[in-house]
């Protein structure tokens, strides 16, 4: 949600302009709707536009002045609008009367109508609807009373409230001074350059040396070097970090869309998240990262969106290991209403760990006096910071909007997680998970899901519906979600049983129906289920791995591997990933960065 970067550095072949653009193209997935530079070279080159990245490079190379080449230090933002719609003034960098002073901010500023009244009480002239406007004004009135630019941005920063990853400039200065406050910010260190951002995916391609900053901590990077300190301006020992993604993670790596590659990439990823954590002699579980938590009494999942589907598909994986667990919309989780009791551990579960809901309802856990986990796949996240424990999916960055490889290596995670916590071990579940990664190959070089989406991508539809029981139910849920994001279609998931207590109403033939029967999932029940919307005229499409009983009830068949029943939905998940993509496509949808979306939400 918004995403910031900050460069300065001395080396000759790489210029501020090149560094901010390659970080916002990289941070785009965070925010679309708007993009801005300010580059400090004596005094301020500022662009900012409406819409996304080419109509800021347009801006910054055309015109009578382009943005030169020699900038000492700049900073650069890509919007996800909060306080203002999107529009060229509500763009990020914002300046102050001057135009000396240029900043960047990734969060909400709670108390900026005050402050916006008081300043304007004092002369400052506003041009946008933004709430981080106030910041560069503040920094504007602090200078005027003698400070230098540090002091000044660090006065500016006590007196807002609220939630803050924020980045400024000065026209004089060769330093970009950032902070943060419960917004993400990543220090990323090169050899001859420092870059700042929100995430590291911004920088990747030069440099792998990060530290992540602590709430209240303040960076300040020159050409010369970087500082770190803390709210009463002592420096603080930071430990630096090797990430371990390789700079074409970042990329596209030839496909036409960072989804495509994503969904592609599934088979790295869940080896990624196995790796280490299966033990070859017993067969049993170990995940180095949580000594010393015990087996729960009763575990609560808290998570948003894909998170959740992985989070229902968690809670009876634990529910089978005889733990009550229960998953909660993270944004519905009031731990005042909902008794912690002793030995209850609470697992968040968070792709990018910035989730607010999600992060919200840790820190009501931790409060509670529950035991906490994070499970993300972000390094150094807010949420990893939040809990008593971190588990890591370690994925690889997810660079398209709508989560793929992450859900499949959530599921593994907490399939691992329910194994290592109970001390149970089954060797059948770590042979199968062994060989999931073979598996989804085995799907991704088959799948029919191409042919399916031509057939059935049709603007004439009414709505699509996906179900499936048991541990397919949640894929059923995350198969119509992926859909309707990316192609905008109504879509609905539901649990094969509520077919008949509501949703069958809507079922026609314009209403296509992708039924996941795997081995756990009832396969006779869901028979039934099928014949109930075929019936209906609805055209039925299964996922299945066990074709031939379905193929006579059916229009088509699609047809996964067989394996362990509780994995088989995380195959199933890949052929519909498949087709959602194939039919927002077929319909020209903007796959990576559907409308009105961002991929962390850190607004509740
Ligand atoms: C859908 C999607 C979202 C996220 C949700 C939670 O494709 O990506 O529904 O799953 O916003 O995000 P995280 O997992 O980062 O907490």
């Amino acid at each position: 949600m918004c995403g910031i970067v900050g460069y300065t550095g001395a080396r000759a072949d790489r210029s501020v302009r090149e560094v901010l653009l390659t970080g916002l193209s990289n941070l785009e997935y965070r925010g679309y709707d708007s993009a801005g530079v300010a580059i400090a070279n004596g005094s301020l080159a500022v662009r900012k536009r409406e819409g996304e990245l080419p109509e800021l490079k347009a801006a910054m190379e055309g015109g009578a002045e382009p943005v030169p080449d020699d900038g000492l230090a700049g900073i650069g933002h890509t919007r996800w609008s909060t306080h203002g719609p999107p529009s060229d003034a509500n763009a990020h960098p914002h300046t102050d009367c001057g135009g000396r002073v240029a900043v960047v901010h990734n969060g909400i500023i709670e108390n900026y109508r005050d402050l916006r009244e008081s300043l304007a009480e004092r002369g400052h002239e506003f041009e946008s609807d933004t709430d981080t406007e106030v910041i560069p004004h503040l920094i504007e009135g602090a200078l005027g009373q003698g400070d230098e630019f540090e002091a000044a941005f660090r006065r500016a920063v006590d007196r807002i409230e609220g939630s803050y990853a924020v980045a400024a400039v000065h026209a004089d200065r060769e330093t970009v001074h950032a902070t943060r406050y419960r917004s993400p910010l990543v220090l990323g260190l090169d050899d001859d350059g420092y870059f700042l951002a929100s995430d590291v995916p911004a920088f990747l391609e030069y440099t792998d040396r990060v530290v992540y900053l602590e709430d209240g901590q303040f960076a300040s990077i020159r050409p010369s070097g970087a500082e770190i300190t803390d709210e009463r301006g002592s420096l603080v020992d930071v430990s630096v970090e090797t990430i371990d993604w390789e700079p074409e993670d970042a990329g596209k790596s030839g496909y036409d869309h960072y989804m495509l590659k994503e969904i592609h990439d599934q088979p790295r990823a869940i080896r990624r998240c196995l790796r280490g954590r299966l033990r070859e002699l017993d067969g049993a579980v170990e995940i180095d990262e949580l000594g010393g938590l015990d087996r729960p009494k009763r575990v609560h999942f808290v998570a948003c969106g894909t998170s959740y589907h992985a989070s229902l598909y968690g809670a009876r994986r634990f529910r089978e290991r005889g733990i009550p667990s229960t998953a909660f919309l993270a944004s519905e989780y009031d731990v005042g209403k909902i008794p912690i009791e002793e030995g209850t551990v609470v697992i968040g579960v968070t792709q990018s760990g910035e989730t607010a809901d999600t992060l919200t309802a840790l820190r009501e856990a931790n409060s509670a006096g529950a035991t906490t986990v994070t499970v993300s796949n972000v390094v150094g996240s807010s949420a990893s910071r939040e809990a008593d424990h971190v588990l890591y999916i370690r994925a690889g960055p997810e660079i398209s909007v709508a989560a793929t490889k992450t859900f499949a290596s959530q599921q593994v995670a907490l399939t691992l997680l329910a194994s290592a916590i109970t001390g149970a071990c089954d060797r059948d579940t770590l042979e199968a998970l062994r060989s999931l990664p073979d598996h989804v190959q085995s799907v991704l070089d088959q799948s029919r899901a191409r042919e399916i989406a031509a057939e059935y991508a049709d603007a004439e539809m009414d709505a699509y519906f996906f179900i499936g029981r048991g541990y397919a139910a949640p894929v059923a849920l995350e198969g119509a979600l992926k859909l309707k994001e990316i192609s905008y279609a109504h879509a609905e998931g539901f649990p094969a049983g509520e077919l008949k207590h509501g949703p069958l109403a809507l079922v026609t033939e314009r209403t296509p129906v992708f039924a996941v029967v795997t081995g756990d999932s009832r396969a006779e029940t869901m028979r039934g289920n099928i014949n109930e919307v075929a019936s209906r005229g609805a055209p039925v499409v299964a996922v299945t791995d066990s074709p031939e009983p379905l193929a006579a009830d059916v229009d088509h068949v699609v047809p996964i591997p067989e394996t362990d029943p509780r994995l088989a939905p995380i195959l199933a998940n890949v052929q519909l990933q498949l087709v959602a993509y194939w039919i927002a496509r077929e319909l020209g949808r903007s796959i990576d960065k559907p409308r009105n979306l961002a991929k962390s939400v850190t607004v509740q």
